[in-house]
């Protein structure tokens, strides 16, 4: 069993919040003994999780954990809203599809960014995008 030994909660409401779940994730990236490589790797992820977070899913949570599996460590975020939900995952998730005005690149490239990734979306309920990176 994967333990957290450490967690923070987030509300992603504004841009400043987007900013400081970057901070949060640059000090739990450096808690789970992550490169410098990696850890802004798991930034850049959580930074375009929280976008999403804020942009689409109308705001939300974002909970960060250090965690442990077998004696490796490495950090986890699950970002969390209860917005219009994602229709169609699969075309998320390709590179240049976008319902806004961004590149569509944010989901496919913090899947890219992450060792785990897993999406769990709804309409009419929400969405719930979970990232680990372990530290290599
Ligand atoms: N939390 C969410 N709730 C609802 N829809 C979402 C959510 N996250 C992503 N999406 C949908 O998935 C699409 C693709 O997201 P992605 O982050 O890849 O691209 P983007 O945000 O449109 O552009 P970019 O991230 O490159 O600025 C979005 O345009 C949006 O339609
Ligand atoms: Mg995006």
């Amino acid at each position: 069993m994967a333990a957290a030994t450490r967690t923070e909660r987030l509300a992603i409401r504004s841009s400043e919040d987007v900013v400081k779940v970057r901070q949060q994730t640059r000090i739990f990236a450096v808690a789970a003994g992550l490169s410098l490589v990696d850890q802004t790797k798991i930034i850049t992820a959580a930074s375009e999780l929280a976008r999403n977070t804020l942009d689409y899913g109308g705001g939300g949570e974002v909970c960060i954990e250090v965690t442990e599996y077998g004696g490796r460590r490495g950090v986890r975020l699950a970002f969390e809203d209860r917005g219009p939900g994602i229709p169609d995952v699969k075309a998320a998730l390709k590179d240049g599809f976008t319902t806004g005005s961004g590149l569509g690149l944010g989901l496919g490239g913090a899947r890219r960014l992450a060792n785990e990734f897993s999406i769990e979306s709804k309409v009419g309920v929400g969405t719930k995008v979970t990232i680990t990176r372990w530290k290599s």
